[in-house]
This record gives structure tokens, C-alpha cells and sequence, in this order.
């Protein structure tokens, strides 16, 4: 070990030397002294923090971010440039974030600062080392001059000093350990087995317990508690041969205990700080809990709201889910995965599931090459590029090849194209579903796909049962299975387990680290960014804070077993707050709150059936529809405003909960058709996992604010945002339909030869339909505020341009013309309108998320390169052809301002 630290200081050393010898300098990281409060409390802060007003300086950044490692020649594109600025007076933080371009550029314009503030640049990067700048203001500092400031910075490659002499020791203690192993144990290394657990500990069948001693179980998922593992891991270290240790994995998703927002709806903070922070607080909760390991993020693009895990991913855009997809993997595996707070990620599913034919979970997925590689692939590939330790397989075939068994996929494209280091494993039972599928029989399916590139099997058991017979007739070699067997112990080398099994275990982690008031204060504020207002006539809302009597009606306005969302399994909900209690305790003393329930969630028999099947969430009052209504409307007669609480259960989303109809149940509809009758204002309050259809909803209620499943801080952060403590900046990332039938309905779609156009109604031979409209209800991107925001004219330096190193720059004035402070995601799209292929008639390659308070303008600008103008060609090769290009911006992927361009070649 000592030899170890010697070694990789002396790596150190003449990687310095290195550098200093270089034209290019690696920069120092200034000290930042914030704890994990203040950094999770910036965020915040940034909106309510008054700062004097004689102090006040403007400066502008720019800068380029380059890697080192290629002698400072390589640009590192969609980094995060974060402003952090910390006011001395009060010890107070406040950040905001930004992105370099494709060509590694950054520019942060006009920025207001304080002379009584810090400044730093927090710039992170996918596997780079995460640096923070101090910026210094010179003493003669002419307060009248904006300051600009224009810099190179470089990124070193993280864990690169020492990376070698690591993958040396790996190697030689899996070598050793491979060498020892007999082919049956090597097997079981491959053999990953669901577990229970209780306050005694592990619930493990007497076969478990023998295979545990036989050494035929590698991982295991379901079971957490230092207790418990510890346990569980002393059976494997104390009973089996070699003494391998277990992996423990869990579906983390959105939180571990502390539940944040459902993943479509983080997805639609548009922040990716924030993102990574929810990543990161799971993961240091899940370690505390002696997890390991996390089936996440699900980076699945979908276009298909029927589908119910559209809940998990972060919905329809690749730009956007790359960004989500790098956040997650940095957030939960840090900047080393085997420190004690981290964990592996396991980003899925692998390939395409979120295709699904007409949005039922495990149905065929069948799509062009052009397709796949311009819209789906993406954010995998990003999860890969950010240094993802495991890839989970999806239950679906691809053009005929379930992805379990598909050669071209786990192995060509992932591991030969994208040079995937990590393992591969199955998605619950997959492997032996390609039974079904009709592949064969489990010997057949399991020797394929262990060919094909799966690793470790998820609860199949078809690696532990055939794969020792299928050596014997020459179906796969040992030097495959061997190869596996390697990846999953490398894995164990990373997480640090090969040094100490128990490394992931700490009793008093479990007492300090989880369910913390930091990490509810983090749910809160990560919900409150995470709505969407929809809807807003007459500037309802904010609601007063006083004089006022609001009837709070609706199913979910009074409950807690449906806040957490699918995908909550550690979680508590009878720790979650209502809205009921969320707006008393905010608000209670002020104003008067008339809770009534109105209707039931659902009445529908056989869904009732159904969802109750799998936790009996749903329990029907005892009065019948009318009498519920009846009160409604009895204390709606008696108020100023009616807030609606609606939506779907939580058990209508997610795995196995796809919909052919996503409008609001029955129940639900008939009490809001009262409640509109009483020509009272109706604020719905929206909880649910998809797009839903909401068109006549949308023609009634004076506002809608979508809330989605916003996690055990949900009643906190719906007040907050009712009565106008924040004010909404959550822009949608997945299309809201008006209509089922308009399925799939995504914005960056083509053109067709036949492009419909409403000015030309008449026309009946178009692509459109003949009984509505084909625009959707809500846009991709769209999404309201309390405040309103002017987008001025679009200034562009030139529109025409030459070659792969021009650049070109866009700004314009972005105005907040409102009463308000508030948050604006100017989005930039791009369209290609001709090219060797069809493109899409837009698609999203840039944008800021800007704060601006009430009356404040701000210049913004973005810088496009020829990285931005590439998309695959029909021989899947990506590249940019010269010719006209339409620039976008705007506030969503519909409402926006364009500029024209000719980019050549030469
Ligand atoms: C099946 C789901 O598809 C997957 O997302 C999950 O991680 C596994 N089950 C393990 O629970």
C-alpha cells in the first residue's frame, strides 16, 4: 500500500512537471470552505438574497475549457459552469449554473456581483476533476468598467495519476482470485438472486444459504440495513470457499429514504446541479444504508405517454436526457466510487425500451438504424462517456433480437463503438423470458446471451443452471464465462469490497446520514423547481396570504400514500406531507381552509382490481359519488377560490401501469365538472407520472400547476408555490397530447412531403388528421411563471460562415417585464432544412436556465459551432453538411424567434 501512495505521488509530481512545461497550465483549485447545507441551500438563496446596492459591480466571463491530457487541444463540451457566490456579511451562497458549447466555450454575461462577495467558478466535467476558480478582482478596480474576464481553463482526467498502477493491482488481485476459482464458482459469480430482510435481519430460503456457501450467488438486490448486510455479507465472507463478497443493489431511483421528485419530473427543473445533487444525496443515503449499488438513472427516451415508465426517465429529448443521464452518474458515483458515500450506477434499459409498440411496457421495439443513433441512443452512450460502472439490459426485442441476447448491441456498439470498462447485467428475469420471446429453452437463451455480452443474470438462474453443461458441448468457452466472471469482480475491486467486504457498513451512518432536515429541505426545494404551471388566467395565482377562504378539494389534497411515486421502495410515506398540511402549516393561521374530499381516486372495478393486487393503496370512501360532490359544492359556495388537488394513484404509473387512456379517471372528472359549474375560479393541482390529456381540463380551470409525484416534501413545496414563496420555472420535457390519438407526438418530428399548415385549412391532403388538430395541448419545453418574460431581437454576428472552426454568436435582451423575480430556460433549437437525409424539423442544442429579478434585462448569448450543425448520415457516420440552418430561441420548442444562416464548407 505504501509502495501504492509513493508511486502515485511521484505520478503526481511529474504530471506537474509536466504541465509546467506545457503552454498550457493546469489550474489550481482555490479553496471553497461550503458544506454539503450551504451548497445544497445556494440554490435557493439566489432569489431571495437582496444585496446592497452600492457595492454592486458588473463583470462578464468567458472562457474556453480544455483538456489537458491532449496537451490542452481537446475542448470539453457540455461541462457546468457555475457562479458561486458566497456574501461574507451573511455567510449566505447562491449559485447559478451555465453550459459550454460543443466546442468547449462559455459565456457568462453581465453578471451583477457584489464587492462583499466570493466568487467561484465551479466547473464540472464527465470524468474530470472537478475544479473550483477563485475569481480575484484587481485592488484599482474601476467600478464604472464592466470587468471581463477571459480565460483557458484546463481539466485534468480525474483519477488519471494513478489510474494505471490501480488497473495493474486490480488486475493482479482478480487474477489471483480468478486463478483460485474452480468453473462452478466462477458461474456463480454471475448469478445475482433477490433477498429479504427484516429487523432480524436476512430472509433467505435454505437453498440460498447453500448456494451462498457453494459460492453460486455474486450480487444480490433488496436487502439494506448495516445490520442486515453485515449479515448477510459475514454468510459470504464466513461461509463460502473464497470469501468473495456480495454486492448490494437496490432500485434507488429518486431518492433512497428521502424521496425526491419522480425522474420526469427533475427532468424538468432543466437543472443539472440540481440533478446531480438529488444523485448524490441518494447515494450517500443508499451508503449509509450499506447499498452499494443503484439500478439507475433509466435514461429511456419515450414518446409515448401511455407507456408508464415514462415516469422515470427525462422524456423525449436526446440533448436534454444526455445532460440528465451524465448529472445522475457523476451525482451517484462522485469523483472516486469507491469512497464510503458513493455508489455504481447502472444506467438503463439497454437498448431502446422506452419504444415500446402503442406504449405497453415489454412490447416489441422495431426502428431505423437513423432513428436509434439521432434519438435514442444518446443519453446511454453520454451514461457510458461519464464513466457508468454496469449497463442494465431491457426486456424488449430490437428488429427482431430481444436486447438480453443481442450480440450487435451489448457487445459491437457498447463495449467495440462506445468502450464500455464495466459489466452488463440483466433486467429482472430477462434472460430467461427470451424463452417467450422464442429463442429457445434456458440452456439455448443462456449460453446467447452470455455470447452476446451479459455479464451477470438477474433472477433467471439460467447462468447457475446451464452454463457448466453448455461448456461441456462447446455452446461457450470458459474463457467467456472467465471474461464475465472478471468484470463483475472488477466491479468489487472498485466499490472497494475485494479490500473490505464491510466497507459500505457503519451503523452510525444509518442514525446521521439519512432522513436528514438538510435532505428534506433539499426534497423540498427540488420539488418546488420540479412543477410546471400550465395554466395561469387572470393571474390567480400566486393566492393571497391573507383574507381569503379557499375550498382544498380533490382526492389527493388530504393523502400521503401516493406522493412518493413509483420507484420509492425504501421510502416512508406515512412521512410524507399532504397538501392539507403543507398549506396549514404555512399558511393555516392566515387564511381559512375548507378540506373537503369530492371524489373518489378511482372507481373503475377492474383497475381497482388490480392496483390493489400490489399494496391496496386505494381505499373507496363509504359515500357515494353524489354525496362527496354535494359537500364539494357546499363548501365551494362558501370560498374565493376552489384548489382542485386531482390526478392519478400511484400505482397508474411506472412498471407494468401502461394506459391506453391518460385522462384523469371518471370520478375525478365528474366532481371537477361541478366544481367549474359553480363559475368559482378552479386551481387544479396535477399529481401524476405522464403527459396526460387534459384538453377540456385546460379549457375550464383558471390554472393548472403541474406537480407531478414531487416525493415526501410534496405538501411543503405545493404551498410554497400556491401562495407564491416560489415562484414556478419547470418547463415540461415530454409533450402533452390533446388527444390519445395524436400518439406518438414529440416536437423534434420530420417534415414529411406533406407538411400541414393551419393557414391553409382547406387542404385536405396533408399530414393531419381530420377531427383535430395535430399540435399538441402543451410543447416540449413549455412551462409558465408568476412573472412574464420578453425575448428581444435576435442579433446574430454573421449568417454566413465558413469551415469546422467558425463560430458563430447569438444574443439578444432577455427581459422579466413582471412583478416577480424569476427563473427562464431560453431554450436554442436548430433546423437543418436540407440535407442528405431527412432531419427533424427542430431539435434542441443548447440552453440557460437564467434568473432575473422583476424589471432586471439581461444580454444572453450563445456560441454555436459545427458540432451543433451534426447528425448521422445514412451510413450512421456524423457529420455536418454545408447549407441554410434556422437558429431558434425562445421560452419553449414552439414560441420562438429564428435567424437564418449559411454555413460552407470552405
Ligand atoms: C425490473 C425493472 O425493469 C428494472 O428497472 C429494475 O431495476 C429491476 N426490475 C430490479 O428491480
Amino acid at each position: 500500500m505504501k509502495t501504492f501512495i509513493f508511486l502515485t505521488i511521484l505520478l503526481q509530481i511529474f504530471v506537474l512537471q509536466q504541465v509546467r512545461t506545457n503552454e498550457c497550465e493546469l489550474t489550481s483549485n482555490d479553496d471553497i470552505q461550503l458544506t454539503a447545507n450551504e451548497f445544497i441551500q445556494s440554490r435557493q438563496i439566489c432569489h431571495i438574497l437582496n444585496l446592497p446596492t452600492t457595492n454592486k459591480r458588473q463583470i462578464s466571463i468567458t472562457g474556453r475549457l480544455v483538456d489537458y491530457t491532449t496537451r490542452c487541444q481537446k475542448s470539453i463540451s457540455n461541462a457546468n459552469v457555475e457562479i458561486i457566490r458566497i456574501h461574507l456579511n451573511h455567510r449566505s451562497v447562491c449559485s447559478n449554473i451555465y453550459h459550454s458549447n460543443s466546442d468547449g466555450y462559455f459565456n457568462l454575461t453581465n453578471l451583477i456581483i457584489d464587492f462583499n462577495e466570493e466568487i467561484f467558478l465551479r466547473l464540472t466535467a464527465p470524468s474530470y476533476k472537478t475544479i473550483y476558480k477563485k475569481i480575484h478582482f484587481p485592488l484599482s478596480y474601476d467600478q464604472s468598467v464592466e470587468m471581463i474576464l477571459n480565460w483557458k481553463i484546463v481539466l485534468s482526467k480525474d483519477i488519471k495519476q494513478s489510474q494505471s498502477q490501480d488497473d495493474q493491482r486490480m488486475k493482479s488481485i482478480v487474477d489471483t482470485l480468478l486463478s483460485e476459482m474452480t468453473l462452478d464458482e466462477k458461474i456463480g459469480q454471475l448469478n445475482l438472486e433477490g433477498v429479504g430482510f427484516n429487523a432480524d435481519g436476512p430472509v433467505i430460503t435454505n437453498e440460498q444459504r447453500e448456494r451462498i456457501r457453494r459460492g453460486e450467488i455474486g450480487a444480490v438486490l433488496g436487502i439494506f440495513t448495516p445490520q442486515a448486510v453485515r449479515q448477510l455479507q459475514e454468510l459470504a465472507i464466513n461461509s463460502s470457499r473464497l470469501k468473495v463478497p456480495f454486492i448490494f443493489g437496490f432500485d434507488v431511483i429518486h431518492g433512497h429514504k428521502t424521496i425526491f421528485p419522480i425522474p420526469l419530473a427533475l427532468s424538468a427543473t432543466w437543472n443539472m446541479t440540481l440533478i446531480e445533487q438529488s444523485a448524490r444525496i441518494a447515494a450517500r443515503e443508499a451508503t449509509a444504508d450499506a447499498l452499494n449499488w443503484v439500478f439507475s438513472p433509466m435514461v429511456d427516451i419515450a414518446h409515448d405517454p401511455r407507456w408508464g415508465r415514462i415516469l422515470e426517465g427525462a422524456g423525449e429529448d436526446p440533448y436534454l436526457g444526455s445532460q440528465v443521464a451524465a448529472a445522475m452518474v457523476r451525482g451517484y458515483q462522485g469523483s472516486n466510487i469507491s469512497d464510503v458515500d458513493t455508489v455504481m450506477a447502472c444506467f438503463k434499459h439497454f437498448g431502446l425500451y422506452g419504444a415500446a409498440e402503442a406504449g405497453r411496457d415489454y412490447n416489441t421495439v422495431d426502428m431505423s438504424p437513423l432513428r436509434m443513433y439521432e434519438f435514442y441512443l444518446p443519453p446511454y452512450r453520454a451514461a457510458v462517456e461519464a464513466g457508468a460502472g454496469s449497463v442494465m439490459t431491457s426486456f424488449n426485442e430490437i428488429n427482431g433480437v430481444p436486447s438480453t441476447a443481442n450480440q450487435w448491441l451489448l457487445t459491437d456498439l457498447l463495449r467495440n463503438q462506445w468502450n464500455f470498462t464495466g459489466f452488463v447485467v440483466t433486467d429482472a428475469t430477462a434472460m430467461y423470458e427470451l424463452i417467450p420471446h422464442g429463442l429457445g429453452n434456458l440452456q439455448e437463451v443462456s449460453a446467447r446471451s452470455l455470447n452476446a455480452g451479459v455479464d451477470l443474470d438477474m433472477g433467471s438462474q439460467g447462468f447457475l443452471s446451464t452454463l457448466n453443461q453448455s461448456v461441456q458441448q462447446g455452446k461457450v468457452t470458459e474463457q467467456t464465462i472467465e471474461q464475465a466472471c472478471r468484470r463483475v469482480l472488477e466491479a468489487k475491486y472498485k466499490l472497494g469490497l475485494l479490500d473490505d467486504p464491510f466497507h459500505y457498513v457503519n451503523e452510525s451512518r444509518a442514525h446521521t446520514d439519512i432522513f436528514t432536515k438538510e435532505n428534506r429541505l433539499a426534497a423540498r426545494d427540488f420539488a418546488r423547481r420540479s412543477f410546471v404551471l400550465l395554466k395561469n388566467d387572470k393571474q390567480i395565482l400566486p393566492l393571497a396570504r391573507s383574507n381569503l377562504t379557499i375550498t382544498l378539494v380533490g382526492p389527493l389534497a388530504d393523502d400521503r400514500r401516493n406522493l412518493l411515486g413509483a420507484w420509492s421502495g425504501a421510502g416512508d410515506w406515512t412521512q410524507a406531507v399532504s397538501v392539507l398540511d403543507g398549506i396549514n402549516q404555512l399558511i393555516g393561521n392566515n387564511i381559512q381552509v375548507l378540506h373537503v374530499k369530492g371524489a373518489n381516486l378511482l372507481e373503475d372495478p377492474d383497475m381497482l382490481k388490480l392496483l390493489n393486487a400490489y399494496g391496496g393503496d386505494i381505499i373507496l370512501d363509504n359515500r357515494t359519488a353524489t354525496q362527496m360532490i354535494d359537500e364539494a359544492l357546499q363548501a365551494a359556495q362558501k370560498s374565493d377560490v376552489i384548489v382542485a388537488v386531482v390526478g392519478e394513484t400511484q400505482g397508474m404509473t411506472g412498471e407494468a401501469a401502461s394506459r391506453a387512456d391518460i385522462g384523469l379517471p371518471v370520478c375525478q372528472q365528474l366532481l371537477l365538472q361541478a366544481l367549474f359549474n359553480t363559475n368559482k375560479p378552479v386551481v387544479i393541482v396535477l399529481m401524476n407520472g405522464r403527459p396526460m390529456t387534459l384538453t377540456w381540463e385546460d379549457q375550464h380551470a383558471t390554472a393548472i400547476l403541474e406537480t407531478w409525484f414531487a416525493g415526501t416534501e410534496t405538501g411543503n413545496a405545493i404551498a410554497e408555490v400556491l401562495f407564491g414563496y416560489y415562484n414556478p420555472a419547470g418547463k415540461l420535457t415530454a409533450t402533452f397530447p390533446r388527444s390519445v390519438g395524436q400518439i406518438p407526438l414529440y416536437y423534434n418530428h420530420k417534415n414529411t412531403g406533406r407538411p400541414f399548415n393551419s393557414s391553409d385549412f382547406l387542404n385536405r391532403y396533408k399530414s393531419r388528421y381530420l377531427d383535430i388538430s395535430n399540435d399538441p395541448l402543451y410543447p416540449f419545453g413549455y412551462g409558465l411563471s408568476y412573472t412574464s418574460f420578453s425575448f428581444g431581437p435576435l442579433n446574430a454576428d454573421k449568417t454566413q460562415l465558413h469551415g469546422d472552426s467558425d463560430r458563430l454568436t447569438i444574443r439578444f435582451v432577455l427581459g422579466n417585464n413582471g412583478a416577480y423575480d424569476g427563473e427562464e430556460v431560453v431554450q436554442l433549437y436548430i433546423g437543418d432544412p436540407v440535407a442528405s437525409v431527412t432531419r427533424a424539423v427542430r431539435e434542441l442544442k443548447n440552453f440557460q436556465k437564467v434568473f432575473l429579478q422583476a424589471r432586471e434585462r439581461q444580454e444572453i448569448s450563445f456560441i454555436i459551432t459545427t458540432d451543433d450543425l451534426k447528425f448521422f448520415d445514412s451510413n450512421l457516420n456524423y457529420i455536418w453538411e454545408e447549407g441554410l440552418f434556422n437558429i431558434y430561441i425562445g421560452p419553449d420548442s414552439v414560441n420562438t424567434q429564428s435567424v437564418q444562416i449559411n454555413w460552407f464548407k470552405l
